[in-house]
């Protein structure tokens, strides 16, 4: 498997062995990503952080990876402070940034984005985010977690809840899933439902899906409840917003019924769709999920910058 200067924009760049393969070395990871271990992978090289949209997760999580990796981060996260404020286009910024890296994590308020920058340049570029588009890191952080939950995902049941429609991790993260085979069930309010792109993808892969519009359809069954936001800043009106807004709420009431081994996730951050009274209960992920970001873009940024991984064994 060759992963050297591959970009990341969609979890479909990347089959299910490599898959597969990243999070196996996310797990040999883990000891550096808590600070127990020191990792000298990538000696001088340097990460440009490009973040036209707010992050709080994914920037330190990338940050943290590529210092414990033994590497160097710049960036911006302000674009008001770029020269894009002055009117430079995402084409040009990118070829200045290829100079001043070895690798770009970027994050864009417009679908397409990542692929463009990916087109201009000639370092990788991870896709951190593009619009409602998708967000493959976030996958693989959020498969990592399921796979050390639940072990396999085959004919596992896994309920992705909210915002489907403009929600970007729920994209990559389906496409991914039903390369694993798992069960899907998507609750949303029918005006938030999956694109028409996501599900004839699902359905030309024969997935198995079913869509609902109440939770309490499918709560005795799931093994993985991933909630998400309703994506404000994406709706065109917000007057569509208002009618959808706390459509979902989870709190340990709406958890009768369900499996003892049931896991809620959630890519954070929450509004107002998790209370914190499920915070303690044994079935919330989400703090444990954030933190695998780590060994998971430790991973990915050693396998792209092409380190050598015989350490680690
Ligand atoms: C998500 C995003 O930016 O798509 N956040 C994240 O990266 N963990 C989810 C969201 O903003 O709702």
């Amino acid at each position: 498997m060759d992963f050297q200067g591959r970009d990341v924009v969609s979890i479909n760049d990347f089959t299910l062995e490599e898959i597969n393969y990243i999070l196996d070395v996310a797990e040999g990871m883990v000891p550096a990503a808590k600070g127990e271990e020191v990792l000298d992978l990538i000696p001088g090289k340097i990460l440009a952080m490009m973040f036209y949209e707010p992050s709080t997760r994914t920037m330190l999580s990338f940050e943290t990876a590529m210092k414990r990796i033994g590497g160097k981060v710049i960036g911006f996260s302000d674009v008001r402070a770029t020269s894009t404020a002055k009117g430079e286009t995402l084409a040009d910024t990118i070829k200045m940034v290829e100079a001043y890296a070895d690798v770009i994590v970027l994050r864009h308020d417009r679908e397409g984005a990542a692929r463009m920058a990916a087109e201009f340049s000639d370092i990788p570029v991870l896709n951190a985010g593009d619009g409602a588009g998708q967000h493959p890191t976030q996958t693989l952080l959020d498969l990592y977690t399921m796979r050390s939950e639940l072990g396999y995902l085959r004919k596992k049941s896994i309920a992705l809840v909210g915002d489907l429609k403009y929600g970007r991790t729920v994209h990559s993260l389906t496409y991914a899933l039903a390369k694993f085979g798992a069960n899907l069930h998507f609750i949303a309010p029918e005006a938030l439902q999956l694109p028409p792109e996501v599900v004839s993808h699902l359905e030309k892969r024969n997935a198995s899906f079913e869509v609902h519009e109440d939770l309490s359809d499918v709560m005795g069954e799931v093994d993985v409840l991933y909630v998400t936001r309703i994506q404000k800043e994406r709706f065109p009106d917000i007057e569509e917003y208002n009618k959808v807004a706390g459509a979902f709420r989870i709190d340990t009431e709406s958890l009768t019924g369900a499996k003892k081994s049931m896991i809620i996730m959630h890519p954070l951050p929450r509004v107002d769709e998790i209370s914190p009274d499920v915070d303690g209960t044994n079935h919330a992920r989400y703090f444990q999920q954030a933190f695998n970001g780590v060994p998971v873009r430790m991973a990915l940024l050693s396998l792209v910058l092409g380190a050598d991984l015989g350490v680690l064994r």
